[in-house]
């Protein structure tokens, strides 16, 4: 049986957990960024990189879609604000149909609630993850890298189990009392 395959924009740096997540159920992950990674491998599944900038979205498109080598039943999207729009709408062309879509935006993009961007893929349904913070003995800290994989791999699998377009918050959110 041929390996469903994902596309993980963003996945080599805090959400390398997701892209070895994912290899480990066996799926065949593609991760396009500017710098090699040390890969990620697990269960002798290894993970495709390939070179591509989210500044030249045409050419990250032929190289992604070189490496697929089939339509993706999965896209996690950790990209800039600046460019999600403009890199999003390139690699829709690359998607299964009605695959789902999880992005993951930054804290900057909780308002401080419920003001994360609204999903520019129709016919994909898109989960949303939003980056809070940790409050610990009176003081804030980042979420850690495995904080952050484990909330967008929720919503991976709410994307997958086909559950209903979501916003996630993962952490909290200054001024926001829990
Ligand atoms: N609220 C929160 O908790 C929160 C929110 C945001 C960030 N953070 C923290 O901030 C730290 C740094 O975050 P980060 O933004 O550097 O995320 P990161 O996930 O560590 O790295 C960014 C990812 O995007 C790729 N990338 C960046 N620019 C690209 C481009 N122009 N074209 C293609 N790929 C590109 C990078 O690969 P290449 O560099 O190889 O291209 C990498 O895969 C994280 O460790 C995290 O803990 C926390």
């Amino acid at each position: 049986m041929t390996a469903r395959r994902a596309l993980v924009l963003g996945g080599t740096g805090m959400l390398a957990g997701v892209a070895a997540a994912l290899l480990d159920d066996g799926w065949q992950v593609v991760l396009p960024s500017r710098r090699r990674p040390s890969m990620p491998t697990t269960n002798g599944h290894l993970a495709s990189w390939v070179k591509a900038d989210w500044t030249e979205p045409a050419a990250l498109v032929a190289t992604v879609s070189e490496a697929l080598d089939g339509p993706a039943d999965l896209l996690v999207a950790w990209v800039h604000r600046e460019v999600r729009v403009s890199v999003l709408r390139a690699v829709a062309p690359l998607l299964a149909d009605g695959a789902p879509v999880v992005e993951v935006h930054g804290s900057a993009s909780a308002n401080p609630l419920g003001g994360c961007p609204d999903p520019i893929l129709p016919g994909h349904p898109t989960q949303q993850v939003v980056l809070g913070y940790v409050r610990h003995a009176g003081r804030t800290r980042w979420l850690t890298h495995e904080e952050v994989s484990a909330g967008v791999l929720d919503a991976v699998h709410r994307a997958l189990d086909g559950k209903p377009p979501h916003v996630h918050q993962v952490g909290e959110f200054r001024g926001v009392a829990h």
